[in-house]
């Protein structure tokens, strides 16, 4: 049975994954109506994925015995001043979320949760790749430069790695 304390920090977390998912629809939208077709791709599956982060949130607070609650959510930018701009955001966002798993991880260790601490792995690892394929793209865009965006948009699609997280996890996502 989780605790109220981790029941909560959880909860947030389905808020902070909603969220994300959210914007990245909000930076899909923008691109897709800027003519950036290949950007747009990319951050509508990078919306699922963190709505699949949310889901894996709520069904493991509900799995133990906690209750899973739909937050509100605060609505996320419509513009956006340019590509490489949308996506400082969207590794400043990453980096947050970072912080936010960790920060969960760390009250699960306090309580001595070791069950929700193993629950966290998978994230901990997600959040390395998260960031780092932020990263990648801010160095693609560095390279095509920034007012060149019709190679990266082109080229984008293929930065995707496969698969979120390490694959032994990758079930709980379903
Ligand atoms: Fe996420
Ligand atoms: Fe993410």
């Amino acid at each position: 049975m989780i605790n109220k304390k981790v029941e909560d920090i959880c909860n947030r977390q389905v808020e902070r994954e909603g969220y994300s998912s959210n914007l990245y629809l909000a930076m899909a939208s923008w691109a897709e109506v800027n003519g950036l077709a290949g950007v747009a791709g990319w951050l509508y599956v990078q919306a699922e994925e963190e709505k699949l982060h949310m889901l894996k949130f709520i069904k493991y607070i509900n799995e133990r015995g906690g209750k899973a609650v739909m937050p509100a959510f605060k609505k996320p930018p419509a513009e956006f001043k340019s590509v490489e701009d949308l996506f400082k955001e969207v590794l400043k966002h990453e980096e947050f979320v970072t912080a936010s798993i960790n920060e969960i991880v760390a009250l699960t260790l306090a309580e001595k949760d070791f069950n929700t601490h193993n629950f966290l792995l998978w994230f901990v690892f997600e959040q390395v790749e998260e960031e780092a394929s932020a990263k990648a793209i801010l160095d693609k865009i560095r390279l095509v430069g920034k007012n060149n965006m019709y190679q990266l948009d082109r080229d984008i699609l293929s930065l995707r790695t496969p698969a979120a997280g390490p694959a032994a996890n990758t079930q709980a996502a379903q």
